[in-house]
């Protein structure tokens, strides 16, 4: 029986969620981050579970309208001050991943406090992929290899990701089956899952049913 380890989320549909109830897109972020609680919550009292890599916003997210952008940027500045009390009762240490530097140092700021505030904690820890795009982060692990005189092996290129941990399962939320700049390289032999389910409805219950239908997968990892 599989037991997923690492676990990561393309948390997609929050625009689709609210345009189809007639509101603004940003509605479904907001809800969004609703979501990312009760999944968070979840996991962090899974018995296998150890990471949980959550894609917040992409390299390419900047390109969206500014007033979308800025309101991301607030909710995510607001989200983080208010979920330090949900990451400490659950043990969960929070780790930002990606090219933090654009953002503005206010929210740099608060992202640095609530890893600090977390990292004493145990359990889950959740990754949150913020300004994250898989070639971007090859590029800035080659910089620091070569920095560090680095031999050029798999070994040091892994470590040298800001996640070092392979992804066992990766669910994309939202219908669409790609993987949009995502761990690309911790996903090499991650099992795929694709729901249709728009990311603010997405549930525990879900999670579960594709948790059951991962033990069971047969994971080759290129043997026979
Ligand atoms: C995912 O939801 C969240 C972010 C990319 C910030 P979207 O905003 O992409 O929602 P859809 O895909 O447009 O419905
Ligand atoms: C992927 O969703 C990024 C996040 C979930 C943060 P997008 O909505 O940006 O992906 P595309 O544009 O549909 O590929
Ligand atoms: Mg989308």
């Amino acid at each position: 029986m599989n037991t997923p380890r690492h676990l990561a989320i393309i948390m997609d549909g929050n625009g689709r969620w609210a345009q189809s109830r007639g509101m603004a897109r940003v509605k479904g972020h907001e809800r969004g981050a609703e979501t990312v609680r009760t999944i968070t919550t979840f996991c962090a009292n899974h018995p296998h579970i150890e990471r949980l890599t959550l894609y917040a916003f992409s390299t390419e997210n900047w390109k969206r309208p500014k007033l979308e952008v800025e309101f991301l940027m607030k909710l995510l500045e607001r989200w983080l001050k208010n979920e330090l009390e949900v990451y400490l009762a659950h043990d969960v240490r929070f780790e930002a991943i990606g090219d933090l530097s654009r953002f503005s140092p206010q929210l740099q700021r608060t992202i640095r406090e609530v890893e600090e505030a977390t990292s004493p904690c145990k359990g889950l820890v959740q990754s949150l992929a913020l300004n994250y795009g898989s070639r971007d982060e090859v590029v800035r692990a080659l910089r620091r290899m070569v920095e560090r005189h680095d031999p050029i092996d798999e070994a040091h290129l892994l470590q040298a990701l800001d996640v070092a941990m392979e992804v066992d399962l990766l669910i994309r939320t939202g219908g669409d089956q790609r993987l949009s700049n995502f761990m690309l390289l911790q996903a090499a032999y991650a099992e795929l899952f694709f729901t249709p389910t728009l990311w603010p409805d997405f549930s525990t219950d879900e999670l579960q049913s594709i948790l059951t239908s991962f033990e069971t997968v047969e994971r080759r990892f290129g043997g026979i």
